[in-house]
């Protein structure tokens, strides 16, 4: 589990390793500056969290696992992503060393919780300049054990001591994520966001909007583009890592018929005027929290009566969502006041021939045709945030104040759709909003982007 990546094997370069050579690269650089960060603002969140999960477990040793690179092609990789648990639990987010593990030893009373990570290797090594796949000369620096002992406010060792440890353990007192409790509780930890977590979510979203502004500036330079859904993408993109920041999930720019597929991110496709234009985009901060938002816009600026008809028809039912959110209500109500508007829809518009009991009558939800999705799901690291959940805490469980989700209902219908009339096909809207649980109610995190179909064309208006 610990073993180092192996310098990649390859017919391509050599390089010289000499002694003679290796002892000139070795010598002749400056000293390391030893200044200690500060404590990040996470650390001490991440302290108690570690404290709930070591009292939940008693008696055992939790070994969380931040993962390692995820291979692209050959010995190229995807930039790197630490496993959310982990990140939780630490307080480490995009800096995370890969292979980095976390250990909590809850057999005593006190827990101890040690953070493993491969510490630098010093320049004396082969490894720090010839391997390309851990190597500092290609990779970038690694911190020292005391400079993330201080940033994390927890005790540090070198990876290279971990499989010497768990060696000395018996087998069934080791628990790993593997474990399906295990990852049940630490996703279940998530549900409630804690202030620190909710001021990143706020950050996030505030990212996002600005992300969502760059967007409508780049629709002329978009219609122009035979591939303008690669423009919009790009638009969102570049204020992500421009801001310092990256993406929580890839972006859905769909054009026309494609807001018909519900994760389409392919965005090859043109950007027709005349045509609405559907973004789910989200930034992620670099303590990896994410927010998730869609918007639906016309891309000439202003919707025809049928794109405004479609429209207006899923803003009630996000309204009728929101209008019943707050303590206490299950989070599965939020759905069915959702689905009670799109199963109205579609009986008044001719599109199901039952009545609304029928409609909305155990499975047989003949509507959902034109919805196939949820309403809503749990934001926050994970963008499908607290995934492993038991239904009993999540979609039949009463909304917590603390706690984030989406608000994120639509109507799609296929451009191949034969019991819809011809003028609704190809016609796909989702609005979707980022909220947090408060005492009375919901606050709309989103709230900045507009959703009134009036104030999306004034929005394209001033924007343009
Ligand atoms: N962006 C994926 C979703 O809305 O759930
Ligand atoms: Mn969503
Ligand atoms: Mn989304």
């Amino acid at each position: 589990m610990t073993d180092k990546p192996k310098k990649p094997v390859s017919g391509r370069t050599t390089s010289p390793n000499s002694p003679e050579f290796m002892k000139f690269i070795s010598a002749g650089w400056a000293d390391e500056t030893s200044k200690l960060p500060a404590k990040a603002d996470a650390a001490g969140y991440a302290a108690k969290r570690r404290a709930t999960v070591a009292e939940a477990f008693p008696g055992k040793i939790l070994v969380i696992e931040a993962g390692g690179n995820v291979t692209r092609s050959n010995d190229t990789e995807y930039r790197y992503r630490a496993h959310t648990s982990f990140a939780h639990l630490t307080g480490w987010g995009a800096k995370t060393v890969p292979d980095s593990v976390l250990v909590i030893d809850a057999r005593a009373h006190a827990h101890h919780s040690q953070l493993f990570f491969r510490k630098t290797a010093g320049r004396e090594t082969e490894e720090f300049f010839t391997n390309a796949a851990i190597g500092e000369f290609w990779v970038g620096p690694r911190p020292g054990l005391d400079s993330v002992a201080a940033l994390l406010d927890i005790e540090t060792h070198d990876l290279a001591e971990l499989d010497e440890l768990l060696s000395k353990l018996p087998d069934d007192l080791v628990l790993r994520l593997s474990d399906a409790d295990l990852a049940q509780f630490l996703d279940e930890l998530r549900l409630v966001k804690d202030e620190y977590e909710i001021e990143q979510m706020r950050g996030a979203v505030a990212a996002s909007v600005e992300g969502f502004h760059d967007v409508i500036r780049a629709l002329p330079k978009a219609i122009n583009h035979e591939r303008g859904e690669r423009v919009i993408e790009t638009a969102f993109f570049a204020r992500a890592r421009m801001d310092g920041n990256d993406l929580g999930y890839e972006t859905i720019a769909a054009s026309g018929s494609h807001a018909c597929i519900l994760h389409w991110i392919q965005n090859d496709g043109p950007v027709r005027e005349g045509d609405l234009l559907l973004l789910d985009a989200g930034v992620e901060l670099e303590s990896l929290y994410t927010a998730d938002v869609t918007r639906t816009i016309p891309i000439t600026g202003h919707f025809n009566p049928t794109q405004r008809k479609v429209y207006e028809a899923v803003l009630e039912a996000a309204d009728a969502a929101f209008a019943i959110a707050k303590p206490g209500v299950l989070f599965q109500e939020l759905h069915e006041a959702a689905m009670e508007v799109i199963a109205k829809k579609m009986i008044e518009w001719g599109f199901i021939d039952i009545t609304l009991e029928e409609a909305l009558a155990g499975d047989r939800q003949l509507h959902r045709r034109w919805m196939v999705h949820g309403t809503s799901h749990h934001l926050g690291m994970d963008v499908h945030d607290c995934d492993k959940a038991r239904k009993e805490m999540y979609r039949e469980a009463p909304l917590r104040e603390g706690m984030v989700f989406t608000i994120e209902p639509g109507l799609y219908f296929q451009p191949d759709d034969l019991r819809v009339p011809e003028e609704f096909r190809g016609i796909g809207v989702r609005i979707e909003d980022d909220v947090l649980v408060t005492e009375f109610g919901v606050e709309n995190l989103t709230a900045a982007l507009p959703r009134h179909p009036d104030d999306v064309e004034a929005w394209m208006a001033a924007t343009a």
